[in-house]
């Protein structure tokens, strides 16, 4: 069965080789006069993005104010800085420099300044919801999270380390600069961390209680073969500009919902992920290959078909004799496609040690929010099945 859906994608996507000369020009567009410029640990500092970019905007009269240090899997602590400092220069655009850390820092900065009420946590904990925002735009440098056309915003909190998302429609990007020239810095491990989350962004909609969308499936199977194809290609070749575009427009497409038309995320791995990157601080695509094989292998049962369907289509198997082995070749070409670019397939190479039946029942605790809910569409996780997905891969 095909889900009903609204799909709704409002960010401006400007791409391109000096795409980011057009900056002062969108953030206008916009209404922007006072800009915070956010960004992370140093990258975009190093690379001159932005003092570029502050250049660009005060040219045109544009006033700004910077606040780096955004550091990766992004922190509550940063976005009450951000929050005060906005209120305090009368900030009215946000201009997130960086990946979906920084977006996301941004994201949140822009529910907090207008929240007086409250304290900017009470929308991940529940208590209330946005329901205005100062408006953000972003240049792109690394692509991964897919935050730059995204609905969602996650952060962490720096004592409980929950670390938590929530969507509204209302934190989307204005616009997205998006120069894959930007992009040729990155180091293998996050060029390699990013291609994994892009995949995983398709792949965690594709495996769904739904099915029968095969326009959304031939979609999302060109975009998984593509970046199966680019990200080997790019590792050797860091300013293969072709490749890099190829891998910066999947990373957006991966997670603006086009790939869900017609089924539901199931997101098992990304919300069994966010408690690995919360306790140890791993970089979250790498966690989320550390994990995917064994999530695949728990829910195989009775969906060998989907997985079969993926084995041919994505990684190119000819089909073995029956579902089920054509089913588990698949996941395991998957498995050796993220071993083959440098990503860990178990815990153990995660974090170079098993984790303890001590910490996973914390994860588990945190990820069921106290046992009270289920992850995941095409199987719903319980507390057990979590655990038991931990502990398969936490084998080898
Ligand atoms: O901090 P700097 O110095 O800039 O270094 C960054 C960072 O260390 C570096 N980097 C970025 N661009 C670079 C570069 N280094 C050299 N050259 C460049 N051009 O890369 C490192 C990782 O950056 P980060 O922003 O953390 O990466 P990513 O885009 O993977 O974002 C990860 C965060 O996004 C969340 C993740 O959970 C994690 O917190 N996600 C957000 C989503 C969303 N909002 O829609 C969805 C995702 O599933 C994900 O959960
Ligand atoms: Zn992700």
């Amino acid at each position: 069965m095909i889900k009903d859906f609204t799909y709704y994608t409002p960010t401006r996507v400007v791409f391109g080789r000096e795409s980011e000369l057009q900056v002062a020009s969108l953030v206008k567009h916009e209404g922007g006069t006072r800009v915070l410029l956010h960004y992370g640990g140093g990258s975009a500092v190093r690379s001159g993005l932005v003092d570029k970019m502050r250049v660009l905007l005060e040219e045109t009269g544009i006033a700004t104010v910077q606040l780096g240090g955004v550091v990766p899997n992004p922190l509550l602590s940063k976005v009450r800085e951000g929050i005060a400092l906005c209120r305090e220069q009368h900030i009215d655009f946000i201009l997130a420099i960086g990946g979906g850390s920084v977006i996301d820092s941004a994201k949140a900065i822009a529910y907090g300044v207008p929240y007086t009420t409250g304290d900017v946590w009470d929308f991940w904990e529940g208590k209330a919801v946005p329901s205005t925002t100062v408006p953000i735009g972003c240049v792109l440098t690394i692509p991964a999270a897919g935050s730059e056309m995204s609905s969602s915003c996650v952060i962490t909190h720096d004592e409980s380390l929950i670390k938590r998302g929530i969507n509204s429609d209302l934190c989307r990007c204005r616009f997205a600069i998006m120069n894959p020239e930007r992009t040729f810095t990155l180091p293998p491990y996050q060029t390699a961390a990013g291609a994994t989350d892009i995949m995983m962004h398709t792949m965690e909609r594709y495996f769904s209680r739904y099915e029968g969308m095969s326009i959304t499936d031939a979609i999302s199977e060109a975009l998984l073969r593509t970046v199966m194809d680019s990200t080997p290609i790019v590792l050797a070749e860091p300013d293969n500009y072709i490749h890099r575009a190829q891998l910066m427009w999947a990373g957006s497409l991966s997670h603006n919902d086009l790939t869900e038309c017609g089924y539901e995320k199931d997101f098992a791995t990304h919300r069994l992920e966010h408690e690995l990157s919360a306790l140890f601080g791993v970089t979250h695509g790498a966690g989320l290959a550390a994990l995917w094989g064994s999530w695949a292998r728990h829910v195989l049962p009775g969906h060998e078909a989907r997985f079969a369907q993926f084995a041919v289509n994505v990684t190119r198997l000819s089909p073995e004799d029956n579902l089920h082995d054509t089913a588990l070749a698949g996941i395991e070409t998957m498995e050796r496609f993220f071993v083959g670019i440098g990503m860990p397939t178990s815990i153990p190479q995660l974090l170079g040690r098993p984790v303890t039946d001590n910490e996973i029942a914390v994860m588990v605790d945190k990820c069921s929010r106290g046992g009270t809910i289920t992850v995941g569409s095409i199987e719903k996780l319980n507390t057990e099945r979590m655990a038991a997905v931990y502990r398969a891969a936490n084998l080898t």
